[in-house]
């Protein structure tokens, strides 16, 4: 008994000591860096963690760009036998885009992935099917999209970094469907990385960056219209989506709003606008790309409900506001892979 009542206050402390580390466990150790996003008073400053922002830098160095190459002679078009996109090439530069697009996509496994080394022209592979689409889908986001990517554009590296599979893809996903007490938990509380594993509803892309749902908090009627209960979904589905956009580009809430006023497009920053368009174009990749190429991928690529890989902010942008730090690898690739020439 005696024994017990002295060890108390000890047990206490030591509780608070372990409670205290694991407090700090979710601070970021020093030295910090804080760069001012908006105007001076108003807190918006954008805070980072030295060493993640020098690893940050290292993983988005940009690869170097394949020789330049010979813009005359014969079109790709008149030199083979199955070119549906690129036929307004030479065929040095033809060559020259296979070789990049090995490179960004497959480098271990080289022109194997996509083609068929026996015959290039056959399309039996669908990776190649693939590629060939996104080839448009490249051209199409540097040809209709500078109101988002500006003169910067990109190429297939800003997603793909090296891999088949871009990190930062998002599937339509409900989460488990449990019984019992915690039933309906509505796809929320279930960690998902892609929210910063905020406990908000994980797919908040279906409705906002597939559907056109409206990105909403503040509601635009005095009292509440349609569905029961869909303001308060819409809005938990805002937040999550808002935080994917904050985790996405790296950056605080203030990076695009003045937090006394989340709505007000007047007190946000430029960066806010250069978002809406960003969104708009995230809507279009996956409805005139994504979700119609979903026949074309093995089982195995589909998602938990069957649906293709989807485009969302981290997709391109892998953690930092200007993916790759806003350098233009599309300058070098701009007659492969900028605005598609008249038919
Ligand atoms: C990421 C997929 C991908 C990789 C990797 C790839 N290619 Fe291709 N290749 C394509 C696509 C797509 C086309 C069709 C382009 C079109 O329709 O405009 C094509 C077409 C071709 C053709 C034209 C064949 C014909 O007669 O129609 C040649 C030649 C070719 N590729 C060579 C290569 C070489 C060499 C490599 C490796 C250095 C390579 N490709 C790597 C996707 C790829
Ligand atoms: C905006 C982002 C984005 C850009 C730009 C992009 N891709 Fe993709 N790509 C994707 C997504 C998302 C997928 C689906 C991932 C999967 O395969 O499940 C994909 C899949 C692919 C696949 C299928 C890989 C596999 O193993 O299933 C190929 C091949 C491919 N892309 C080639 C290219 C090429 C070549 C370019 C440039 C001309 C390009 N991509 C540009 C996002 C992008
Ligand atoms: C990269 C820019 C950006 C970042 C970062 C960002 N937002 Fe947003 N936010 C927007 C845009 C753009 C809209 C409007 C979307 C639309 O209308 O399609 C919006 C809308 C909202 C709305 C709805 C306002 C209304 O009128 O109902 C709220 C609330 C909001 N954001 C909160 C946040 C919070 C909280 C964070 C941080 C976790 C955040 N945002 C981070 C760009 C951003
Ligand atoms: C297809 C690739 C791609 C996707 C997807 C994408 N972005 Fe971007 N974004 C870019 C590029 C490239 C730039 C740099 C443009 C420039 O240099 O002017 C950029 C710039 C921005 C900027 C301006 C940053 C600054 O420092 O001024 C914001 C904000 C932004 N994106 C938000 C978003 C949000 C939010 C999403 C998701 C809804 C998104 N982006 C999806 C490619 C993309």
């Amino acid at each position: 008994m005696k024994a017990l009542f002295f060890q108390a206050p000890r047990m206490a402390l030591m509780g608070a000591a372990l409670m205290a580390a694991g407090l700090l466990a979710g601070c970021d150790a020093p030295p910090q860096e804080s760069t001012q996003s908006g105007y001076r008073g108003t807190g918006a400053a954008q805070i980072d963690n030295k060493a993640r922002v020098q690893a940050k830098r290292e993983a988005n160095a940009v690869p170097e760009a394949q020789p330049a190459a010979d813009a005359s002679g014969d079109k790709a078009s008149k030199a083979y036998q199955n070119v549906k996109v690129l036929g307004h090439l030479s065929e040095g530069q033809f060559l020259r885009v296979m070789a990049a697009m090995t490179e960004w996509v497959a480098p271990e496994e080289g022109c194997g992935y996509c083609h068929n080394l026996d015959n290039l022209a056959d399309d039996k592979m669908y990776t190649k099917v693939v590629a060939r689409r996104m080839i448009q889908m490249t051209q199409e986001i540097n040809t209709n999209w500078s109101s988002h990517v500006g003169q910067t554009g990109v190429t297939c590296y800003t997603c793909h970094r090296g891999q088949a599979v871009p990190n930062g893809v998002w599937f339509s996903d409900k989460g488990p469907q449990t019984a019992g007490s915690a039933a309906s938990p509505a796809g929320q509380n279930m960690a998902a990385p892609m929210i910063d594993r905020a406990s908000l509803p994980r797919d908040p892309f279906t409705p906002l960056l597939l559907g056109k749902e409206e990105i909403r908090v503040a509601a635009a009627t005095a009292l509440p219209t349609g569905e029961a209960g869909a303001p308060i979904q819409r809005a938990e589905q805002t937040y999550s989506l808002m935080i994917h956009m904050s985790t996405g580009l790296g950056v605080n809430c203030t990076f695009c709003h003045n937090s006394r006023a989340f709505s007000s497009w007047e007190e946000s920053t430029p960066q806010r606008a250069t978002a809406w368009y960003g969104i708009r174009m995230a809507r279009e990749l996956n409805n005139s790309f994504m979700t119609p190429l979903q026949s074309t991928f093995p089982p195995h690529r589909l998602g938990p409900e069957g649906d293709v890989a989807k485009v969302g902010c981290t997709t391109c942008h892998q953690g930092v506001n200007k993916p790759l730090y806003g350098v233009s690898m599309l300058k070098d690739y701009l007659a492969e892979l900028g605005p598609a020439p008249k038919q």
